[in-house]
């Protein structure tokens, strides 16, 4: 860590023992100091356990780490997946035509846009009809096969723009190798007015390719003909496209500097183009892009996504708070945690320094989260009052997409209430003078006080989108993707490469044959797995 940490441990550490609210007391003008707002959107992280002093050192640090230039240097092309000698460019896909990118000689702004220009006339073509299934009907059911990156951010993108979605079009994702996540999928399509798009960048993962395989049996044994035109493709291994009987003009392509969890942004947008339309997809690439601009050209003080990852790492080097909850107060942000948990802990859940040193210290927070506020109704219990320290976002959006009564006001205030208990908490002279008006006894009421305490001084950010767009959400998320940059590169490790995914990948090959076939038990290694496999052969005969 670069010396000018020191200071902010020092600094950090006689916070510590302040509880948030006596922040409040102490600088009147807190909220102004620890919030930024924009046209669209407005971030606070008063409620963070920093003051001006802090911020100000924060900065210092910032500037001296040289945050934001490294970030310059990634958008044009440095190779920061160091383990694979991959560039980080994802931000290319959404840079508008007009600008040049030039990585080895040529201009890769060239081949995002043309592919771009397929996206946009391939799903024009789905949405009009002009493109029908093999026996002149329309489409009615697109499924999206793909896992993680491949999955995970159109999934979550096509759950939270639905209101901007074709209705008579509907979008499936199947990912899970468990056959009922395809077989419960199917029940609902027709082989003849079924899509599928077969997303994956290397076009070799176990769960995609077995559900493709499965799905286009499923097409032929139910009658479904010429599979080339049901059948498309996202993917940066054409040969092995070609080979899966997809026709190359149905083959979106991108490159091996698009990290799958990046990848949300590229052709893998398929399913949002043709669900939302390509406008739509393009506003939301704007979102990002205008995302990108900030975190580039903005100074320290006013940077967003540079600020909260900071913010992240003092959360988790000075204060040991390493559990960071993520509540969307929206139920079209549902799958948001989801996604979030593959950006972030694939990215930074690592213990190597990027030249290959155990790292001495704290990297990823353990990113978790439900929607509010059904997530209030289960586990705020332990935020409020368990021995987990824990940090809380808050995502709200001022208007409700589908105003109904006073519905999206109770949901905001249930929003505003809850970090607000967070930081304050209730004292015991609070409970015991609520209390007081209750007809118990003396004891009772003594006995009951210490449950009823909440200690507060636990941190929150809240995030207030003015409306969930395509513009909004595209912006929101890219300002987690460079928060995560930031992070990754405080820590000095590797944000772009997910070698922890590996081993347990190889070692279910292995198994295989011994689910298969009892023969084969010998050869697993341990008892445990051995008896597991042992039981499962008696359970099934
Ligand atoms: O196993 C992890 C991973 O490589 C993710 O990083 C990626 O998003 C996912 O698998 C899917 O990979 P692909 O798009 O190549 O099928």
């Amino acid at each position: 860590m670069n010396k000018h940490w020191n200071i902010i441990e020092q600094y950090a550490s006689v916070l510590q023992h302040t509880h948030l609210k006596e922040l409040f007391i102490e600088d009147a003008n807190r909220i102004d100091a620890f919030s930024r707002t924009f046209p669209f959107a407005f971030v606070d992280f008063s409620r963070q356990r920093i003051n001006r002093q802090l911020l100000s050192e924060l900065c210092t640090f910032a500037r001296e780490m040289r945050i934001k230039e490294r970030f310059n240097e990634m958008i044009n092309g440095a190779i920061l997946n160091v383990t694979e000698q991959r560039r980080v460019l994802h931000t290319a896909l959404r840079t508008p035509k007009g600008k040049e990118i030039i990585i080895d000689g040529s201009d890769i702004m060239k081949d995002v846009h043309e592919v771009l220009d397929s996206i946009r006339s391939f799903s024009e073509s789905i949405r009009s009809g002009a493109k029908k299934g093999y026996s002149g009907k329309q489409f009615t059911d697109i499924i999206n096969i793909g896992i993680g990156g491949s999955d995970l951010g159109p999934n979550m993108v096509c759950n939270a723009l639905k209101f901007y979605s074709r209705r008579d079009i509907a979008v499936h994702f199947v990912s899970n190798i468990d056959p009922t996540h395809l077989a419960e999928t199917l029940k609902s399509c027709s082989p003849e007015t079924t899509l599928f798009i077969i997303s994956s960048k290397t076009f070799t993962t176990e769960e995609t390719m077995a559900n493709a395989m499965a799905a286009k049996e499923w097409f032929i044994k139910n009658g479904g003909t010429s599979w080339e035109l049901h059948a498309c493709a996202v993917s940066a291994n054409l040969e092995k496209t070609q080979a899966f009987g997809i026709q190359p003009e149905h083959v979106f392509g991108f490159w091996d500097w698009v990290g799958g969890r990046y990848s949300v942004w590229s052709a893998i947008g398929l399913s949002i183009a043709i669900s939302l339309g390509f406008e739509h997809f393009e506003a939301f690439l704007a979102g990002a892009h205008s995302m990108d601009n900030h975190m580039s050209e903005t100074k320290e003080e006013d940077n967003i996504p540079l600020l909260l990852g900071l913010i992240d790492v003092l959360n988790s080097m000075s204060y040991d708070i390493r559990s960071h909850a993520i509540i969307p107060y929206d139920e079209y942000l549902r799958l948001l945690p989801a996604f979030l948990q593959q950006m972030i802990m694939e990215s930074n859940g690592k213990s190597i320094s990027i030249d290959g040193h155990e790292l001495a210290h704290h990297t990823s927070p353990i990113i978790w989260g439900q929607p509010g506020t059904d997530a209030q109704h289960s586990f705020f219990q332990l935020l409020h009052q368990g021995t987990e320290k824990i940090n809380t976002e808050f995502i709200v959006c001022a208007r409700s997409l589908n105003p109904m009564g006073d519905m999206h006001d109770r949901l905001l205030a249930n929003c505003a209430a809850q970090s607000a208990a967070l930081m304050h908490g209730k004292t015991s002279q609070e409970v015991a003078q609520d209390l007081s008006t209750l007809s118990l006894g003396d004891e009772e009421k003594k006995a009951l006080v210490p449950h009823k305490v909440f200690t507060g001084d636990r941190p929150s950010t809240t995030i207030m989108l003015r409306e969930l767009t395509p513009f909004t959400l595209g912006w929101l998320i890219a300002l987690y993707e460079h928060r995560t940059f930031v992070q990754g590169y405080v820590w000095d490790i590797c944000s772009y490469d997910q070698w922890g995914v590996e081993l347990g990948k190889v070692l279910a090959k292995q198994i295989l044959p011994a689910v298969k076939d009892t023969t084969e038990i010998s050869k697993v290694e341990d008892s445990s797995t051995e008896q597991l496999l042992k039981t499962m052969h008696m359970f099934r005969s």
